[in-house]
């Protein structure tokens, strides 16, 4: 089967062009393709762009064990929706993934119920090493040197030089310093206001806990990737041209800070926690200077009710694969960045820094994992829209211009104004070439 792509402005690292792009099976056949190339179908996408579908290596999708909150299926369908085709999931699921044998429980469940591509974290534990250093099809090993949702932390010394140590997978943490946490707790004593989430879960906690993490990395010669960056402090001491440490930054650390908590409260709680209005100025200057080389969501939904909790009851995480590309998309309308900048940090950095591969681009022999978007098209986020099982988003009643209209996955078509359209379970797993070295080691490709 060939589809040829008409007309559609296609944005590769140095620019955006208007060619035809023809996916055959699998992968992208060819670009600009010659006008008399034979094809079964012919797509129009005169005023649209298209997209390498994005890669998003950060997200909570619950199942096994908390499929009341989300599930595959639910969170696949947001992901085509949002433009997402290949997610990497965290292990804190219950039980958490943290042998090779969870870890294919979790693969046989993704063949089953996911329509986009998908991949899974072997999780770190203080005395899973020996599954850390053998673990296969798996983008790599997730640290909780902080403890989040779930109960998995590794925050001793001896077990995280271990790690670094015997290890060979690429590695990623959560990082927000336990000790910080409970001094904090302890000086702020009974917690009834959600502001002091963020006086808890405080800089200093990030920080301390991200430089310890990038000194592990450094001494060992060991590739990390930071997650989630929240203040300004962090994104000073991640190098942005070392060959052993990467960095992202999260929709939520972008878009809000702790003067929303009036607004949104508990919805917007988050670990590691919102920081101010300056801390979202530094990391966005983090990612245009490409100290920051990664957006990635952390969607990491709860049930309304869990979240409605009074503090500190209420949970932390939010929903965002549906909406994180469009987010994106409003701000290239703003001005505040371009097209190959959302490219860059959506699709094909995480897909180095991860070796994924065949993903991330729009290049000849790269798989057909492929978003189209409307740049003028407007749209309210609305929680009654939300394929997301948790049914809400901190986004809701905010108008966005620039929207996914149609997402393909492998050549299949899965998303196609505002329907699923997906038949069956289209995804497929993600496989990497550790080899290759990552994102520093791609770079020229
Ligand atoms: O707020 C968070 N929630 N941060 C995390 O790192 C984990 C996540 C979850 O799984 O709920």
């Amino acid at each position: 089967m060939r589809t040829r792509i008409k007309n559609a402005h296609i944005v590769l690292p140095d620019g955006t062009t208007q060619v035809d792009v023809v996916m055959e099976d699998h992968t992208i056949a060819d670009i600009d393709a010659a006008p008399q190339m034979q094809v079964d179908e012919v797509i129009d996408a005169a005023g649209l762009h298209l997209l390498p579908g994005v890669v998003d290596d950060q997200v909570h999708f619950r199942e096994p064990g908390l499929t009341h909150k989300e599930d595959l299926a639910h969170a696949s369908r947001a992901c085509a929706k949002g433009g997402i085709t290949t997610f990497l999931e965290m292990p804190n699921t219950v039980p958490n993934a943290i042998t090779q044998e969870l870890l294919l429980d979790k693969l046989a469940l993704g063949a089953e119920q996911s329509i986009v591509n998908y991949g899974f974290y072997i999780g770190a534990t203080p005395d899973n090493i020996e599954e850390l250093k053998h673990a296969t099809r798996t983008p790599g090993i997730k640290i909780f040197i902080g403890s989040s949702t779930g109960d998995l932390l590794v925050d001793g010394q001896d077990a995280l030089e271990q790690i670094f140590a015997e290890t060979t997978l690429p590695l990623t943490a959560h990082c927000e310093d336990e000790t910080t946490i409970a001094e904090n707790r302890k000086r702020i004593g009974p917690i009834t206001h959600l502001a002091d989430h963020s006086r808890i879960r405080d800089h200093q906690a990030a920080i301390v806990a991200t430089q310890r993490a990038i000194d592990l990395a450094l001494r060992h010669k060991h590739r990390f990737h930071v997650l989630h960056v929240s203040t300004a402090a962090e994104c000073d001491v991640i190098p942005g041209n070392d060959p052993w440490i990467t960095g992202e930054a999260c929709p939520h650390h972008l878009f809000f800070n702790i003067d929303d908590y009036a607004r949104l409260g508990t919805l917007v709680q988050m670990n590691p926690s919102l920081k101010t209005a300056a801390d979202n100025e530094a990391i966005w200057q983090a990612l245009v200077d490409g100290r920051l080389q990664v957006i990635a969501t952390d969607h990491a939904p709860h049930t309304l009710e869990e979240k409605r909790q009074p503090y500190p009851q209420s949970p932390s995480g939010l929903p965002a694969v549906e909406n994180s590309l469009a987010l994106l998309l409003n701000e290239v309308n703003r001005g505040r960045c371009n097209l190959e900048q959302v490219v860059h940090w959506m699709c094909d950095a995480p897909a180095r820094v991860w070796d994924i591969v065949g993903k991330g681009r729009i290049a000849v022999g790269y798989d057909a994992d492929l978003v189209l978007v409307d740049l003028r098209k407007k749209q309210t986020v609305r929680n009654e829209d939300q394929l997301s099982k948790c049914g809400w988003s901190p986004w809701h009643g905010t108008e966005l211009t620039g929207w996914p209209v149609r997402t393909w996955v492998m050549g299949k078509e899965v998303f196609r104004d505002g329907q699923i359209v997906a038949s069956g379970a289209t995804g497929h797993e993600a496989t990497y070439d550790h080899a290759r070295g990552g994102y520093w080691a791609t770079q020229c490709d």
